[in-house]
């Protein structure tokens, strides 16, 4: 299979692109710095290439589209794993904010650009999506920032919109499915000052990237659509479909697709 998997050069991802490398899958790193994304390529034990691309705002996010489509006419699996835990509100070019526009947006126009040449998609989602509140009015712009829940926004925002890729891709047969990989020591979330040194402390007795990589690579050639894994469990997704389909219409705006 070819398989791209956003942010693998480092944590889960670098885990997953790892993992499908040694299975002897063709593994496509998106990195959005080159070194690190070069340096990433070379560590894996199979065949991979780097693709380069940030996923912060919509130019960026629409450049990395045409380049995989260009690396990749056909891709079996996109694995959107690039993700983002905040500790203060930045705004992009696009006066977005940042964790909203790489967990929720990049992946939506990802999945929008490149439909036409896609078979499956692997969302790496976070079980803290049930403790978002997400505002359509004003979580894309930080307006309701907050530390510690803006990341738990985001993801809702995210699963919210995937009931709606499931139903437009099912005749298709292109498929979606969402997953939390579980606790995982990676930089994730990571911060300056007391908060920090006790995450840091306590993410030592968190799971290896390659065990959170395992259910993210195991839904790879998963047959479901329209499902959230809990590791390796379906559990009902809890999403409310009004917010879905607002997000839905404001992401195409956002990403000038409508
Ligand atoms: N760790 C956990 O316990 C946990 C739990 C639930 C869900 N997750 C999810 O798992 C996924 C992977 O997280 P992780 O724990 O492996 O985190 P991580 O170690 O912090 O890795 C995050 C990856 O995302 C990339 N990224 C961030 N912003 C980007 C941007 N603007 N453009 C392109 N790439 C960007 C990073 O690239 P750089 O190296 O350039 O920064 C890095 O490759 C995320 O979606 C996260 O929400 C993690």
């Amino acid at each position: 299979m070819n398989v791209v998997v956003t942010g693998g050069n480092r944590g889960i991802g670098l885990a997953v692109c790892a993992e499908l490398a040694r299975q002897g899958h063709r593994v496509v790193v998106v990195a959005r710095d080159a070194v690190k994304g070069e340096q990433a390529v070379r560590s894996l034990p199979g065949e991979a290439v780097l693709v380069q691309g940030d996923l912060s705002t919509v130019a960026g996010t629409r450049e990395l589209a045409d380049r995989l489509g260009a690396a990749c006419p056909e891709i079996d699996v996109l694995v959107h794993n690039a993700g983002l835990w905040p500790s203060r509100r930045v705004l992009t070019a696009d006066g977005l904010e940042e964790a909203f526009a790489v967990n929720h947006l990049a992946p939506f126009t990802l999945n929008r650009l490149l439909e036409g040449r896609l078979r499956r998609v692997v969302q790496v989602s976070a079980g803290l999506y049930v403790k978002g509140r997400a505002d359509p009015g004003r979580t894309p712009y930080g307006l309701d920032f907050h530390p510690l829940r803006t990341y738990a926004d985001t993801k809702l925002c995210n699963v919210a919109v995937l009931p709606i890729f499931a139903e437009r891709w099912r005749a298709r047969g292109l498929t979606i499915d969402a997953v939390h990989p579980g606790v995982i020591n990676t930089g994730l979330g990571d911060r300056k000052g007391p908060v920090g040194l006790l995450l840091k402390a306590a993410k030592r007795f968190w799971k290896t990237p390659a065990q959170g990589a395992a259910p993210v690579v195991a839904l790879t050639t998963a047959q479901t659509t329209g499902r959230y894994y809990d590791e390796l469990t379906e559990i009902p997704m809890s999403v409310d479909h009004e917010l879905g389909a607002q997000l839905w219409e404001q992401a195409e705006k956002l990403s000038g697709i409508a």
